[in-house]
């Protein structure tokens, strides 16, 4: 569509002017610190639905940050596309690690740089920019309604009820999400699936204060040392998981389903170069696309317990901690999974130590099938754009509320995302490709139309 084209190259500066302004904004739902800039983000993202063109958008408070809907109806007979992402963003630290600030972007070498590039402001923001290119060269091939929630990197812990409550609001054909990466420029891909995920917290205690270490060490057992040796036995010489049950409901791919994946142009040899490991690691037996992919994963997040403050202080801690997360496949259930690795956890534990296990949120595998029209209109908007048949692949990341779309509002959902694997989300030095940014832009109203076509629209 050559007015598309024109509108959005007439406007490019101010679309990335207008992305940098929201990264501005550090909206991180984990810390209450940030709350009222939470809050501000989520008043910029309605009035960027407002003057994109939206009919109404609003904030819409909840028991956590507030969720941003807006939506234009331009024919209550046209299918109606539900974008969905986040204005919430992840901690930035370690600070220290950061080449310039995290909510200062700067561009370097053709990349935003800043924590919420690509994890979702910019991604989310491209859906703005493309209803605005729409609207604005009035050709709407469908409706558009519009959620964006602020708390998606704390586990959305709000939004099922909103989903609940506002059945009939946000009613409609599908939901769309750019939230996830592809493969690069020249692969283009769309994810087909998310994991699930069950996160943990486990405390142990030993001795029942901090004791002398020359006075009690070796004679009492140091729950530090036993955590360790408690997590090292959580997977074992194949680096299979030991928590029982946990394979029990995991659905094993066919050959040709693996084939598929393994299909994917992917260099094990760069992989490894680029993360500085001399050696990839995983489930014997599997390759690296289908380890994070496909397979189920149990991961180390964090784990503290004595002294780390600076020198040297001789301690025996009485208790020490980690957090634990594992990632999950169909048909594996999320509560199922945190009540084995609870029972299990308790079950390795010595009597010289007691342990308590809590879940913290979770959320439901998904695969969103190639053979449906939306996917093959996605898959059409990739050829248009990137002038190259896009990859299905599966993404190693947890989206939870996709599985709760199609529970509550009957919906499948859409990954058409345009992040790279190295994008360092969640880490320092976030960012995002100004190219991909623009693509995006550019992509998105074709799957509008495509998808509206396969209606015979
Ligand atoms: N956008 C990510 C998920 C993602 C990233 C999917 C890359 C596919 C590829 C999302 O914001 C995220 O970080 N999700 C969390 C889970 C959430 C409950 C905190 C995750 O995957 O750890
Ligand atoms: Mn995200
Ligand atoms: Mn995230």
């Amino acid at each position: 569509m050559q007015a598309w084209k024109d509108y959005q190259s007439q406007n490019k500066e101010r679309f990335l002017d207008e992305l940098l302004e929201l990264l501005r904004i550090p909206s991180v739902s984990a810390d209450s610190k940030y709350k009222g800039d939470v809050a501000r983000c989520a008043d910029a993202v309605k009035d960027h639905l407002l003057r994109a063109g939206c009919d109404t958008a609003e904030v819409c408070p909840t028991a956590g940050h507030p969720i941003v809907y807006g939506e234009k109806i331009v024919d209550p007979s046209l299918p109606t596309v539900l974008v969905y992402g986040h204005y919430d963003v992840q901690p930035a630290d370690p600070l220290n690690l950061w080449h310039s600030g995290p909510f200062e972007p700067v561009i370097k070498d053709g990349k935003i740089y800043a924590r919420g590039a690509c994890d979702d402001k910019g991604q989310m923001y491209m859906h703005i920019k493309a209803l605005e290119t729409m609207v604005k060269t009035n050709s709407m091939p469908c409706n558009v309604k519009v959620m964006i929630e602020g708390e998606e990197e704390v586990g959305s812990v709000n939004l099922g009820k909103f989903l609940e409550d506002n059945k009939q609001k946000l009613k409609a054909d599908i939901v769309l999400v750019s939230d996830t990466s592809m493969i690069s420029m020249e692969h283009p891909s769309i994810e087909s699936g998310l994991r699930g995920l069950a996160y943990m917290e486990v405390e142990v205690t030993g001795p029942n204060r901090d004791l002398h270490s020359g006075v009690y060490g070796g004679a009492v057992a140091n729950p530090a040392t036993i955590l360790c040796k408690m997590i090292a036995s959580l997977h074992d010489e194949n680096n299979h998981i030991t928590v029982a049950g946990f394979y029990d409901k995991v659905q094993e791919l066919s050959d040709a389903e693996r084939k598929a994946i393994n299909n994917a142009p992917f260099d094990l040899a760069e992989y490894k170069a680029e993360l500085g490991v001399k050696e990839d690691w995983g489930e014997k037996g599997y390759t690296t696309l289908e380890r994070t992919g496909i397979r189920p994963t149990l991961e180390v997040n964090g784990i503290w317990g004595g002294y780390i403050g600076e020198g040297a202080k001789t301690v025996l801690p009485s208790k020490a901690y980690a957090k634990i997360s594992m990632r999950l496949v169909p048909n594996q259930v999320s509560d199922e999974i945190s009540d084995l690795f609870k029972k299990h956890f308790e079950a390795i534990a010595p009597d010289s130590v007691q342990v308590k296990v809590t879940a913290h949120h979770g959320g439901e595998p998904v695969v969103t099938p190639t053979d449906s029209a939306a996917y093959q209109a996605a898959a059409k908007a990739i050829r248009t754009t990137f002038g190259k048949e896009p990859i299905p692949t599966r993404g190693g990341g947890s989206i939870p509320i996709i599985a709760l779309f199609e529970r509550t509002l009957g919906l499948k959902t859409v990954l058409l995302g345009f992040g790279l694997d190295n994008d360092n989300i969640h880490s320092p030095n976030e960012k995002y490709d100004v190219a991909n940014y623009y693509k995006g832009i550019e992509t998105i109203p074709y799957f509008h139309k495509y998808f509206a076509e396969s209606f015979g629209k």
